[in-house]
């Protein structure tokens, strides 16, 4: 659209890679699959255009790769506004926010991520942001010290989040639209890799695509970088030829398995299964063993394998399922015999 610029601020999904934003739709209608987000979050951008109004603030959360910034790109694109881009990381103190807040022209969208990571005091800054359009500062300290109010531009705050749970309920409650991004299906991910194949004029038939998607973790951006995986390895050994096969051989040779777990995914199994008898056993104790960081272990290695079922959450930690251990090709424990413990 003409009247969309490029955005004012960049940092976080400019920092991608040059291929992987040209693989990134540019507009809502672009994407596939979560139909019902895709649906809702329309409404609410076409009633915002009819009535002239500011869109509501957003929230997005969902694992890792499943296409939370590309919403947050593509709805300033929507509604014809600028886009700022901040992650919550980066904003350690109320002034980091403040050039953010006093940029936003009216109806503007200012998308930060990773939002659960901004610390209480910047959190507590933006509520009168949100909600009032309005921000206070303090001059000065102790009895000298006065507040004073400074009108804001309404924005659209959208923030992405692969940790909802981590985020405050005052916060939480002030984003109007709070939409949940799941894993997708594999015929999603097979037109998801179909679309990639033609901006890489890459050759792809059906098969082919459909055996990428179920080896893709049910995530867009895993399905995108195995697509350029085969790529490489198909003009490396393959005289740039595409079958079955051939992206098999590839995935293999990356350690993908036909459930499209990779390495450190297998690991985390068969150190619940090996080192601790199947679990129940807590996340810390797992990350020691493997070393990794916990965080790593609950944003990008737990949720698809407790949706596939492979392992289960307790109230005492993390147990594997008999479907888990059957992955990891290690038959179910005997009960021990004799003695209890
Ligand atoms: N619905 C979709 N249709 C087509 N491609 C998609 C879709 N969602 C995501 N992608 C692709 O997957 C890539 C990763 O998506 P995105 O960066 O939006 O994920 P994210 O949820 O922001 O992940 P993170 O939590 O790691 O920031 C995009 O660059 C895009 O190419
Ligand atoms: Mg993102």
């Amino acid at each position: 659209m003409e009247s969309f610029r490029e955005p004012s601020i960049q940092a976080a999904a400019d920092d991608a890679p040059a291929e992987d934003r040209a693989l990134r739709p540019q507009r809502m209608d672009e994407m596939v699959g979560q139909r019902a987000v895709h649906e809702r979050l329309s409404i609410a951008i076409d009633a915002s255009r009819k009535r002239g109004e500011t869109l509501g603030h957003i929230l997005l959360d969902g694992p890792p790769g499943l296409g939370k910034t590309t919403f947050a790109t593509c709805i300033p694109r929507e509604l014809g506004t600028t886009l700022q881009i901040a992650s919550g990381a980066a904003l350690a103190a109320p002034k980091d926010l403040l050039p953010y807040l006093t940029n936003c022209s009216e109806g503007s969208v200012l998308f930060i991520d990773e939002i659960h990571r901004l610390p209480i005091a910047v959190e507590e800054f933006l509520y009168p942001a949100m909600e009032d359009f309005r921000i206070d500062i303090t001059l000065g300290d102790g009895v000298a010290a006065r507040t004073i109010n400074m009108p804001l531009r309404p924005f659209t705050l959208v923030g992405a989040t692969t940790r909802a749970g981590l985020i405050s309920a005052p916060l939480r409650d002030r984003f109007v639209i709070r939409e949940h991004l799941d894993y997708y299906s594999p015929a999603e991910l097979a037109e998801i890799v179909r679309r990639s194949a033609v901006k890489l004029s890459m050759p792809m038939d059906d098969a082919t695509a459909d055996e990428i998607a179920r080896r893709s973790r049910g995530t867009p951006r895993l399905a995108n970088n195995r697509l350029r995986w085969i790529r490489d390895f198909s003009t490396s050994r393959a005289g740039d030829q595409i079958s079955v096969e051939i992206a098999r051989s590839a995935l293999e040779m990356q350690g993908i398995d036909e459930l499209g777990l990779d390495g450190f995914d297998r690991k985390y199994l068969e150190t619940i299964q090996r080192v601790f008898a199947g679990g129940p056993v807590g996340i810390e104790a797992i990350a020691h063993t493997m070393s990794a960081a916990p965080d790593t272990l609950e944003d990008d290695v737990e949720p698809y394998l407790l949706r596939c079922e492979l392992v289960i959450r307790t109230p005492r930690g993390r147990k594997i399922t008999p479907k888990g251990e059957e992955h990891v090709g290690v038959m179910p424990k005997t009960p021990p015999q004799g003695r209890l413990f």
